[in-house]
């Protein structure tokens, strides 16, 4: 890890080298990194992988690449990337060039929280005045609630994290079930900080779950964490003037970028697209989650939530031309966490950790924005100017 922009000039020229060329550039940068363990035949032992998962038979090997550098928030960061797709991590690396000439990507991340759900079964139709006596009967519990699901998980406290405050929807039935009862939903909203907070949270559900049922006089139904990723928002921004962009053929940088701003807006006006542009964005997040150990279908399912949240599936970056530069930026939420897990479990992720040089949630999660934020420039750039048939055939060709 630097924090000079001149850390990627050392990498010109990176993916002409071999696989242990590689390995040993990166082991200069990382004297302590064991590369065995990070990719090598010491990655996942049997004992270790029967430890993760029931019924182990032992483990599958996909490829890992890296990024070398990619500066976030003014440091250079090397990415790792564990994909199939060939042309993912080639991509990534393209875009980090350009974003690297321009000072990088700058993030934002939200205080982190996980909300998760008790459902409460009404007995009978809820007036008004019911709604406003609930609130107020949760009020008067609130307290007590919120000390009971805190006394759950002192790790989570003794990190800084905890429960923080409770909400009360009402939800009628639907057209196609009228028939249902009315349900109460009790909303948990928690502090996770680093942690991830899934397990964290469900079990404060689950032990609050008696005493909200008992104060509403409602019959018990289930208690779960949401996946909607709400509370963890995390933002990207890359501001590129034309001057540092490439000449491709026969776009100037400046037609080149007003082109790509025309495929994002594409994107904006036509949910057909949108998803497109949006999984190519997870090509970068999800290759960086698996090499650390994250859950990717819970980012997969935030992700797509967070597209809907307006009148029609969005796009979760935006670019726009302006003062001589092309400007892009992406809100992705990122339902992830650093402690427990599979890093403690996983030598391998472990070790990617170290290469990423990552030790909190922040860096994490603005690793993951700014690898999407790249993934989704280097997707358009392509397809503004050469098309994608191009990288995507050549890279095809290295495994025929
Ligand atoms: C391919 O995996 C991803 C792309 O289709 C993304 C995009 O079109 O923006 C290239």
């Amino acid at each position: 890890m630097t924090s000079t922009g001149e850390f990627g000039k050392q990498f010109s020229g990176f993916y002409r080298l071999s696989v242990q060329e590689r390995r040993d550039v990166l082991q200069r940068l990382h004297p302590n990194l064991d590369f065995t363990v990070l990719c090598g035949e010491n990655s996942l032992s049997d004992d270790a992988a029967d430890a993760m998962i029931e019924n182990a038979l032992g483990s599958f090997r996909l490829p890992l690449g890296v990024v070398p550098s990619l500066m976030i928030d003014g440091i250079s960061r090397t990415i790792p990337m564990i994909t199939e797709e060939a042309s993912v991590v080639a991509a990534a690396n393209k875009a980090a060039k350009c974003f690297n000439a321009s000072g990088g990507v700058h993030c934002k991340i939200d205080e982190p929280y996980l909300s998760g759900h008790v459902q409460l079964i009404l007995k009978s139709k809820p007036t008004d005045d019911d709604f406003l006596r609930y609130q107020k009967q949760l009020q008067k519990i609130e307290t007590e609630l919120l000390s009971l699901a805190n006394a759950q998980d002192p790790t989570l406290l003794a990190h800084g994290g905890g429960a923080r405050r409770i909400e009360l929807k009402l939800l009628a039935p639907t057209a196609s079930a009228p028939n249902s009862p009315y349900f109460l939903v009790a909303e948990l909203q928690v502090y996770t900080g680093d942690a991830m907070g899934a397990n964290a949270v469900n079990t404060m559900l689950e032990a609050i779950r008696p005493t909200l049922c008992e104060a509403f006089d409602a019959e018990c139904g289930i208690a779960i964490m949401s996946n909607d990723g709400a509370g963890k928002l995390v933002s990207a921004t890359v501001q590129l003037p034309y001057s540092a962009l490439p000449t491709e053929r026969d776009f100037s940088p400046q037609a080149a970028a007003q082109r790509l701003c025309h495929a994002a807006e594409l994107a904006a006006r036509y949910p057909q697209r949108a998803v497109t542009h949006n999984k190519g964005i997870m090509n970068g997040i999800c290759a960086l989650a698996l090499a650390l150990g994250q859950d990717t279908r819970a980012i997969e399912a935030a992700a797509h939530f967070h597209a809907t949240k307006s009148a029609s599936y969005a796009p979760l970056s935006q670019w726009h031309c302006e003062h001589d530069s092309l400007h892009g930026q992406i809100q992705v939420p990122l339902p992830i966490g650093i402690i427990g897990g599979a890093r403690q479990k996983h030598p391998a992720i472990a070790a990617a950790y170290a290469l990423l040089a990552c030790n909190d949630y922040a860096t994490c999660a603005a690793s993951l924005a700014a690898i999407g934020l790249a993934q989704n420039f280097a997707a358009l750039w392509a397809l503004a100017t050469y098309g994608i048939q191009q990288g995507h055939m050549r890279l095809h060709s290295r495994a025929t």
